[in-house]
């Protein structure tokens, strides 16, 4: 259909994680475990999943909901650890936190994606720590 090698497909489909060249499950799950999310322990979040799930990275739940998949930095890093659930973002996870996004979403709700902890966007837990103050612009 392409008019060209198999092996140019191949090599763009195998190179783009959002390129999927087998089926997935209802909700894929994929796994930022790059260093600013390691450090966060995003370990945690991949450890409570596999147990939650019993599946690891690559593979599917038998029921066809869950797809598991490790990918490298998602852009994100300061709210890390991060967990990309088909096409919104789950940030500030924990390994407790992301077993009730998974309970939630078999349950058929879907969680409020984003900060999963009291935080506006990535500002910091709290609120502002800089610029509270903007009378300065007025000299
Ligand atoms: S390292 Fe995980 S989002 Fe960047």
């Amino acid at each position: 259909m392409l008019d060209m090698p198999r092996i140019r497909v191949a090599e763009v489909a195998s190179f783009y994680t959002m390129i999927n060249t087998e089926a997935v499950g209802k909700y894929l799950l994929q796994f930022c475990t790059t260093t600013p999310c390691w450090l966060r322990d995003s370990a945690d979040v991949v450890d409570a999943t596999e147990k939650h799930l019993g599946i690891t990275f690559g593979e599917t739940t038998e029921d066809g909901l869950f797809t598991m998949r490790e990918v490298e930095c998602l852009g994100a890093c300061v709210n890390a650890p991060i967990v990309q659930i088909n096409d919104d973002m789950y940030e500030d996870l924990t390994g407790p936190r992301m077993v009730e996004v998974l309970d939630a979403l078999r349950a058929g709700d879907v969680p409020p994606h984003g900060p999963q902890i009291d935080r506006q966007t990535s500002a910091p837990v709290g609120g502002p720590t800089v610029l509270t103050n903007l009378d300065f612009a007025k000299s």
